[in-house]
């Protein structure tokens, strides 16, 4: 793996971590695994601790994958459909009662962040997609019952 060009040392799992678009379609990804990167992200910090954050998983084939693969660009479906899963973050930018909450999409980021270090610690490869099409990420919340608060910020894998 080639390492980032550093002026000091920094940690292996910051320094080694890149976005391949080149990946394996036969390879898998555990329950453990899975639910160990959605953890990370569930844990992250966020202002007053309201994390406003949800996180969507699918793994290949099963019907949230595929939802979640149609909601993409066409670009970026032609290459993530080898993914073992998908996690979109969908973020609200309120309360339940209405109360905005300004850092919605820091605190959605810091969760992306923490997810992607994690997941590359346990061997996989992370690529952040912000290229979907935002209508069709927005049916896919209504059925869910995520539409009231919640926006698709964006997709993982
Ligand atoms: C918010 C965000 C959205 C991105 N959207 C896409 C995308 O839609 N399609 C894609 O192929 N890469 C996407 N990327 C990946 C970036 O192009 C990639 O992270 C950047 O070129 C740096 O490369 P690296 O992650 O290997 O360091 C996105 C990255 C971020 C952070």
């Amino acid at each position: 793996m080639t390492r980032a060009d550093t002026s000091v040392e920094i940690h292996d799992l910051i320094a080694e971590r890149r976005s391949p678009r080149s990946l394996d379609g036969s390879a898998e990804i555990s329950k453990e695994d899975l639910l160990g990167i959605l953890e990370a992200a569930r844990w992250a910090p966020s202002a007053n601790n309201l994390q406003p954050w949800r996180l969507i998983a699918g793994e290949r084939d099963d019907s949230n994958f595929t939802s979640l693969l149609e909601c993409l660009v066409p670009f970026n479906q032609s290459w993530s459909k080898r993914a073992a899963a998908f996690i979109a973050i969908a973020g609200t930018p309120t309360q339940a009662d209405g109360t905005v909450i300004p850092t919605f999409m820091y605190d959605c980021g810091l969760a992306a962040a923490q997810l992607t270090i994690e997941a590359h610690h346990r061997g996989y490869v992370i690529h952040q997609m912000a290229g979907f099409d935002h209508e069709k990420a927005k049916e896919l919340l209504t059925f869910l019952g995520l539409k009231d608060r919640y926006n698709c910020c964006k997709y993982y894998i």
